[in-house]
């Protein structure tokens, strides 16, 4: 079955009551959320899709799903989903003090999604490359390609943070490497006397991963130091602009096209972002920053 991307609801500007299920923290700054819809008639959404999250008397904050519609428990209009939210500000502060039972609402799904689905994908291999917080969208594609595993070639997942204290969903990882025709390779920038691992920024890591540069499509998610050096490593092995994906964050506030926020160089990543194909962006120096 195709999955096409939802269309939002018809009233896009109007909160759907949800809410919250669960509450873990991961770290200090970053707290797991799972949410259930109190409606019927809302969608998941797809992996690098966000929703926008009400705090009542607070105000609303674009935030990733970080879930895929293909998890159990998913279905009708039962619909659950995750997120991770750092402390950012006021709104991300008020939902670091959600509880489970709360009442929030939520918006969307907008937004352009990952190609999970789609010939850009689908009986190729994937390079998935998530920096710090850009883990949790790409979970959400992570999630997706698992649960169709024969779907694709050979999957590479790479994965950098700051230090050991700020890695998410470390469980996660040891479980998705255990996948047939999964590599997971993880780095930190810097090391604390416990951490084993390997160290160094992500590029480090590339000379570690066979890529066949003919089969590869790389997904990239992280920020945009991130982009700039993981695209002239995927340049190097020969990797065309037109099969590198990349999730671009921007101050948002409507999520409709409205209010001009989010704009690139004339361009609204709430609609037409905020995943985009390199080749699209290249020319858009302001993109990457
Ligand atoms: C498409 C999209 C997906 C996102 N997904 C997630 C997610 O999964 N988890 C998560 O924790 N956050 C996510 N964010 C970022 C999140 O929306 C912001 O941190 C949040 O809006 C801040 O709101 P606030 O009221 O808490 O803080 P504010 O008071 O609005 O701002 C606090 C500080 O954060 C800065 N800031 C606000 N928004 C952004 C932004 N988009 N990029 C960089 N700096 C910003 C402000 O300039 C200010 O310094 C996402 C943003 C976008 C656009
Ligand atoms: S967030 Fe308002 S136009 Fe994009």
């Amino acid at each position: 079955m195709t999955l096409a991307a939802p269309e939002p609801l018809a009233d896009v500007y109007l909160p759907r009551p949800a809410r919250v299920e669960e509450v873990t923290p991961l770290t200090d700054a970053e707290i797991f959320f799972r949410l259930r819809a109190e409606e019927p008639g809302m969608v998941h959404g797809l992996p690098g899709q966000f929703l926008e999250v009400t705090v009542p008397g607070i105000g609303e904050a674009p935030i990733s799903i970080s879930s895929s519609v293909t998890r159990r428990g998913h279905g009708g209009d039962d619909w659950t989903w995750e997120m991770v939210v750092r402390r950012a500000g006021n709104v991300t502060a008020a939902m670091h003090r959600l509880a489970p039972g709360d009442r929030i609402g939520l918006r969307g799904p907008f937004g352009t999604h990952f190609p999970v689905d789609s010939r850009e994908t689908r009986g190729r291999d994937l390079l998935l490359i998530a920096g710090g917080l850009g883990l949790v969208p790409l979970r959400s594609a992570i999630q997706y390609v698992l649960d169709r595993r024969r779907d694709y070639g050979r999957v590479t997942i790479l994965v950098g943070t700051r230090s050991p204290a700020d890695r998410l969903f470390i469980g996660e990882l040891a479980e998705w490497a255990e996948a047939p025709g999964v590599r997971v390779l993880e780095t930190v920038d810097t090391a604390s006397p416990d951490w084993d691992g390997h160290v160094g920024v992500i590029t480090t890591l590339l000379p570690r991963v066979e890529v066949d540069n003919a089969r590869t499509t790389a997904i990239l998610c992280g920020p945009p130091i991130m982009y700039k050096f993981v695209l002239l490593e995927l340049h190097k092995l020969g990797l065309p602009d037109a099969r590198i994906w990349m999730s671009l964050e921007r101050h948002m506030k409507c999520a409709v096209g409205k209010c001009g926020h989010c704009q690139i160089n004339g361009r609204y990543a709430c609609q037409d972002g905020p995943v985009y194909r390199y080749l699209d962006i290249a020319r858009t120096p302001e993109a990457i920053g």
